[in-house]
């Protein structure tokens, strides 16, 4: 008798310890439900649901352990719950508005299996989801390498998706739309454009990946605050429409060195019905910590020329000579042979700076002003750039006077050909050099392959790169815009002064190749979801035969769509990409690149379809005065503006930038008109989009 209590006992125990210990939590309007439980194994598992129909089917949880025994992977019993509530709000430095609303429902489950513990904390927001792992300080878990994140995204439906292929090294691919479901042919079709330079064995996408289920509710998947730890790409199970977590390997295939107490990113499902409360979410900026940064009066939101548009025309170059056979060393460039067209020489740069100053730009930007770009893409570039010897002809004292004088800064460039060991052992003479010569921004640039060798662009030995690139920045007063770096993940939150990234492709590729008229339209539910991108804008000259009549190319939209950008393309750095003189040709509608704010109070997504098209309206922060900006992909559309944004009673002038009659991207993309009307709260216009065009409107008091 004695024996078989017992073992109902067991039986009991076992069941409610490893299978009946689900736990729910919801969302403060109750929309969303997780739900927590071990499966039989005492393997940590969740799903979500949305208004009572499943969104996610139960997924994987927990990690396998590349070091040593100890497994991470399922053993668990007995979880502890607590459950807590948040509702406060805050001000970050700048932004898409003002105030920024963090309100959850929070649920820690407390796990242990054979005393190592693990907890994995939920929040949950009306807009979505975030949970990430802790790992307390325990003595029997101290150091340890990561074998794999288990975690699983099982889509309860199919779902179109937006989508570019696993890379450790690179996110500038284009967009691919499909189901998930088609992504693994896709993947394999070779007439699709994917060259991932590190391909993923099996189909892998990355983050952030936006899509639309079947039952039409939009949902994007990303991650929050990656510290200490690598980016998460994720596995495709396409018959099963499902993603699970495949962490960048570090040189020897680790995916994570761990010393307890440590957490990981948040792993983060953000979900509407309607698509412009994806862009609304601010889920991925409130998992993030606060500003480490105490008095942040230096961090200044930026709009900038640069000395570049015209390398990629094919005008300027960024080396100095094409006179040399090996390195050459800073002796070695009074003996060669200048070129011609080398961009960043003194004279030239000055025309610049007069025309930012002329137009009220703050920073010039100037690449190929210092020694090595005759090596940069080699294997031994590690010992190519030093971040502080200028070409001969570029007089850094002399600039500094002239620029100062005009009152505009030059915006230095560090590219570091990835060479990431070198520019840390150079990083402190190189930002002291930038103070001694004024300077208070870095774009840094990390093209081609990692040293250390063996590291990603997305591992966590960069990871961390880039984060103290931007903590010792800030001990030095300097903001930075990264290029080629990890995509971000909502750190500009914690670290202020790395203002922007570039981390996709941007405006350069229209000089490549050029960007379908649906990559701006996707770019702000998956790239810009993570943070604000370096995009580079305003390319007004749209056909490149302008400067070479062999040149076929062209960027792929209109003029119009061009200054849309400045308000779709959300960022508080925001260049005026195209050369000076196209500007002064086109000056009416380079007005509205002058006037347009780069940080705001409030931001009213008023149309948004992710890969179609996308209306936005900001207000300047701190001035009576709003912007609008809409674009489409290759189709032509009307957009309906509704100004309810407006405040009522009052009447505003709305100046308004659109493309012609008879403007087309391809066929004749530098089509617009300027008018001028009167607008106020009650109006709803329709405005008309040429395919692969945009409008801008800057609406300002009618006093
Ligand atoms: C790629 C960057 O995206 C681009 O802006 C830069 O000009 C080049 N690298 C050279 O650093
Ligand atoms: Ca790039």
């Amino acid at each position: 008798m004695f024996m078989r209590l017992l073992f109902l006992f067991l039986v009991l125990f076992a069941a409610t310890s490893f299978t009946t210990s689900a736990q729910t939590l919801t969302s403060p309007n109750g929309k969303l439900k997780l739900t927590f439980s071990l499966d039989a194994v005492g393997g940590p598992q969740y799903d979500l649901q949305y208004a009572g129909r499943p969104l996610l089917l139960p997924g994987k949880l927990g990690f396998t352990v590349k070091s040593g025994t100890e497994q991470l992977e399922h053993g668990f019993s007995n979880p502890r719950y607590a459950y807590t509530t948040e509702d406060s709000h805050w001000q970050p430095v700048w932004g898409e508005e003002r105030l920024i609303r963090n309100h959850y429902n929070e649920l820690l489950v407390s796990l242990d299996n054979n005393s190592r513990k693990v907890n994995i904390r939920f929040r949950l927001f009306d807009d979505g989801l975030g949970f990430r792992y802790e790992f307390p300080k325990q003595d029997n878990l101290y150091c340890f390498v990561i074998g794999e994140e288990l975690t699983e995204f099982n889509l309860a439906s199919d779902a179109k998706t937006f989508w570019i292929p696993g890379d450790y090294d690179t996110n500038e691919y284009p967009y691919m739309t499909s189901k998930v479901s088609a992504i693994d042919t896709l993947m394999k079709r070779a007439t699709v454009e994917i060259t991932a330079q590190h391909p993923i064995g099996s189909p892998s996408v990355q983050t952030p990946l936006m899509l639309k289920t079947d039952n039409g509710l939009y949902v994007n998947i990303h991650e929050a605050a990656l510290v200490d730890y690598p980016a998460m790409q994720l596995n495709v199970h396409a018959s099963k429409h499902a993603f699970s977590a495949h962490l960048v390997p570090d040189a020897l295939g680790g995916k994570g060195d761990i010393t307890t107490p440590a957490t990981s990113p948040w792993r983060t499902v953000i979900v509407a019905e309607d698509a412009r409360n994806i862009l609304a979410s601010r889920i991925i900026l409130n998992l993030n910590e606060p500003s480490k940064i105490e008095d942040t009066s230096w961090i200044k939101p930026t709009k900038y020329i640069g000395v570049w548009w015209e390398m990629f025309v094919g005008r300027g170059s960024w080396n100095y000579t094409n006179d040399y056979h090996v390195k050459l060393e800073a002796t070695d460039y009074a003996k060669v042979q200048p070129n011609t067209t080398h961009a960043a020489r003194t004279e030239h740069v000055k025309h610049y700076i007069d025309f930012a100053a002329k137009h009220g730009f703050d920073q010039v930007l100037v690449e190929g002003w210092n020694i090595g770009w005759e090596n940069w893409i080699n294997p031994m570039r590690e010992y190519v750039f030093d971040f502080v010897t200028p070409y001969p002809d570029f007089d850094v004292k002399e600039l500094q006077r002239y620029a100062h004088d005009k009152g505009v800064r030059l915006m230095m460039h560090h590219e570091t050909g990835a060479a990431a060991t070198n520019y840390e052992h150079h990083i402190d003479t190189a930002f002291r050099f930038m103070k001694q010569y004024g300077y208070n921004a870095v774009k840094t640039g990390y093209v081609g392959w990692i040293k250390p060798k063996g590291e990603h662009h997305d591992s966590q030995w960069m990871v961390n790169h880039y984060i103290r690139v931007a903590k010792k920045a800030a001990q030095y007063g300097i903001m930075v815009n990264s290029h080629e770096a990890v995509r971000p993940t909502g750190l500009s939150r914690t670290y202020p002064n790395w203002l922007a990234q570039e981390s996709s492709r941007g405006t350069e590729f229209e000089a490549m190749g050029g960007l379908a008229p649906e990559h701006s339209t996707i770019l702000p539910f998956t790239r810009l979801m993570g943070g604000p991108m370096d995009y580079t804008p305003g390319i007004l000259r749209t056909i490149f035969s302008y400067y070479d009549t062999n040149n076929q190319g062209q960027a792929r939209t209109t003029l119009t769509k061009q200054l849309a950008y400045y308000v779709t393309m959300y960022s508080p750095l925001q260049m005026a990409a195209d050369l000076p003189e196209n500007y002064e040709h086109f000056a009416d509608a380079f007005q509205f690149i002058k006037d347009v704010a780069v940080d705001w109070d409030t931001t009213h997504y008023l149309e948004a379809e992710p890969g179609d098209y996308l209306t936005i309206a900001r207000k300047t922060k701190g001035k009576e005065e709003w912007f609008v900006g809409g674009i489409t992909d290759e189709h032509s559309r009307t957009a309906t503006v509704d100004f309810s944004f407006l405040p009522k009673g009052r009447k505003y002038i709305a100046t308004v930038y659109e493309d012609a009659k008879d403007a087309d991207w391809k066929t004749n993309p530098m089509a617009y008109r300027i008018r001028t009307k009167k607008v106020g709260h009650k109006e709803i216009w329709k405005q008309k989009l040429a395919p692969g065009g945009g409008f801008a409107i800057h609406i300002t008091p009618d006093l």
